[in-house]
C-alpha cells in the first residue's frame, strides 16, 4: 500500500492505472490550457498569515452549504464519464462522499444513472443539469432527480456549446472507448481497470441511453449529444427550470459580476464561481481571481461557492477566507477514484481535510466561520485591473 500524503500522490497512481484516453480527458483544459494552468497557479499567489500562541483545541471544519450540514466546505463537483475512470465510478465517489459527510453532485453525463446512485446511497445527493434542446427529456430528468430525492439542482451555465480539448479529439474519446490499435495497446497495459470494467454495472451514459428519444445505444448517443446542448439557453429558461424543480438551485459557471447579479434575480440559492476547470473559455481568468469582484457584487445576498483549481486544503482555506461559503473539487477526487476507487476518493477527502484543519490551526482559527480576509496576504493587484 503506497503512502499517500497529498493529492499529487493520487494523481501519479491514477496516471499509471487509468487508460490514457480518460486520464487525458480529465487532465486537460481547452485550447492552450492557459486558464486550466492559472486556476492552480493563481492560488499560489495568495499567502497565509501565520499566527501563534492561540488556543487551537476543539477545532472543527464543519459548516453548511445551502443550509445542509457538511463535514467540511467541499462538495464533489459534477464530472462527466466518472464511471469510465473506474468501474461504477459515480457510485464509488458518491459512497465516499456520503461516508465523509460532504455533498456528491451527479453529472447529467454520468455513466451510473440517477437511480443507480440513489440505490447505492442512503443520503440525498445533488444533481447537475445540462440544459438540452429536447425539453421533454430535460423535464423527465428533473422528475427523475426529484423521485431520487436529490436535495439540490446544480444548473451548469457555461457549456451551451462545447469547448475544444485537443487531446480528446486526437484520442477519439468515447464511452465505451473506440478500439483503435493505439487504444487497444494502451488498454492492454491497464489490466486492473479492464477487470473492473468487465464487472461494471454500466459502460455508457446511464441518464441518457434508453431515456432520450432515439438513443438506444452508444452508437447513436454521440450524434445525439453533439447536437443536444442548447445554444439558446437564457435567463428566462433558467427561471422556468428553477420553477419546475421547486427546490434549492445552484447556478454553476459564473465568472462575471454582471452574470452573478442576473443569477440573483432568478432566485438562485447559491452560485458557483467557476470556469469549468479551464475546460471551456481558454483565456478566461481563474476562478480565485474572479471571486473578489463577484463577492463585492452579490456576496451579501446569495451564497457564493467556488471551484476550479483546488488541489489542497490550503486552497480551500484561501477560497473560504476570501469569502466563499463552499468549494468543489473535480480533478482532485477523480485522481483518487482512478488511483484506488472508493478508497481513493476517501483518501483524497482525508488529505484535503487534514490540510485544511492544520492550516486553520496554524492561522490561529478554530472554526470555518472565523475565516476572513485577515487570514490572507493577497498581492495588491491580485484581482487585476482588466479594461
Ligand atoms: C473530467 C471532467 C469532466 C467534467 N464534467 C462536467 C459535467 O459533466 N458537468 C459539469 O457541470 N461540470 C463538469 N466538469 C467541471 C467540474 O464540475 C468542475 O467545474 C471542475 O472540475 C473544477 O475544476 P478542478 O477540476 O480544477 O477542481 C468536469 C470537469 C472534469 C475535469
Amino acid at each position: 500500500m503506497p503512502v499517500i500524503t497529498c493529492i499529487d500522490d493520487l494523481k501519479r497512481i491514477y496516471k499509471r492505472r487509468a487508460p490514457r484516453m480518460f486520464y487525458d480527458y480529465a487532465e486537460s483544459g481547452s485550447w492552450t490550457e492557459q486558464t486550466f494552468r492559472e486556476n492552480v497557479s493563481d492560488f499560489d499567489q495568495i499567502r497565509l498569515r501565520q499566527r501563534v500562541a492561540v488556543d487551537m483545541s476543539g477545532r472543527s471544519t464543519a459548516t453548511q452549504m445551502i443550509g445542509q450540514n457538511v463535514a467540511m466546505p467541499v462538495a464533489l463537483a459534477p464530472v462527466g464519464l466518472t464511471g469510465m475512470q473506474c468501474a461504477d465510478g459515480e457510485i464509488k465517489a458518491a459512497r465516499a462522499a456520503e461516508k465523509f459527510g460532504v455533498p456528491f453532485t451527479l453529472s447529467t453525463m454520468s455513466i451510473n444513472s440517477i437511480e443507480d446512485v440513489a440505490e447505492a446511497t442512503t443520503k440525498p445527493f445533488w444533481f447537475q443539469l445540462y440544459t438540452m434542446k429536447d425539453t421533454d427529456f430535460v423535464s423527465r430528468l428533473i422528475q427523475r432527480a426529484k423521485d431520487a430525492k436529490c436535495s439540490a439542482l446544480v444548473i451548469t451555465l457555461d457549456l451551451q456549446i462545447l469547448g475544444q480539448r485537443h487531446k480528446d479529439l486526437k484520442n477519439g474519446l468515447s464511452a465505451p472507448p473506440k478500439l483503435t490499435p493505439a487504444t487497444v495497446a494502451n488498454l492492454m497495459t491497464k489490466w486492473r481497470w479492464g477487470i473492473g470494467m468487465l464487472g461494471a454495472k454500466r459502460r455508457h451514459f446511464g441518464n441518457i441511453v434508453g431515456h432520450a428519444e432515439g438513443v438506444t445505444d452508444a452508437a447513436n448517443l454521440g450524434a445525439w449529444t453533439a447536437e443536444q446542448f442548447d445554444p439558446t439557453l437564457d435567463w428566462g429558461k433558467i427561471a422556468r427550470i428553477k420553477e419546475e424543480w421547486g427546490g434549492p438551485v445552484i447556478l454553476k459557471g459564473i465568472l462575471d459580476a454582471e452574470d452573478a447579479k442576473m443569477a440573483l434575480q432568478v432566485g438562485a440559492d447559491a452560485i458557483i464561481v467557476s470556469n469549468h476547470g479551464g475546460r471551456q473559455l481558454d483565456g478566461a481568468i481563474s476562478s480565485i481571481k474572479a471571486l473578489p469582484s463577484i463577492l463585492d457584487a452579490v456576496g451579501d445576498q446569495v451564497e457564493v461557492h467556488l471551484d476550479s483549481g483546488i488541489r489542497s486544503g490550503q486552497d480551500i482555506l484561501k477560497a473560504m477566507a476570501m469569502g466563499a461559503k463552499g468549494t468543489y473539487i473535480g480533478r482532485a477526487f477523480v485522481y483518487g477514484l482512478g488511483a484506488m476507487g472508493e478508497q481513493g476518493v476517501s483518501t483524497a477527502l482525508e488529505v484535503l481535510h487534514k490540510e485544511l484543519d492544520l492550516s486553520m490551526a496554524l492561522c490561529g482559527r478554530r472554526r470555518i466561520d472565523e475565516l476572513d480576509r485577515s487570514v490572507l496576504m493577497v498581492p495588491e493587484d491580485f484581482a487585476g485591473r482588466w479594461q
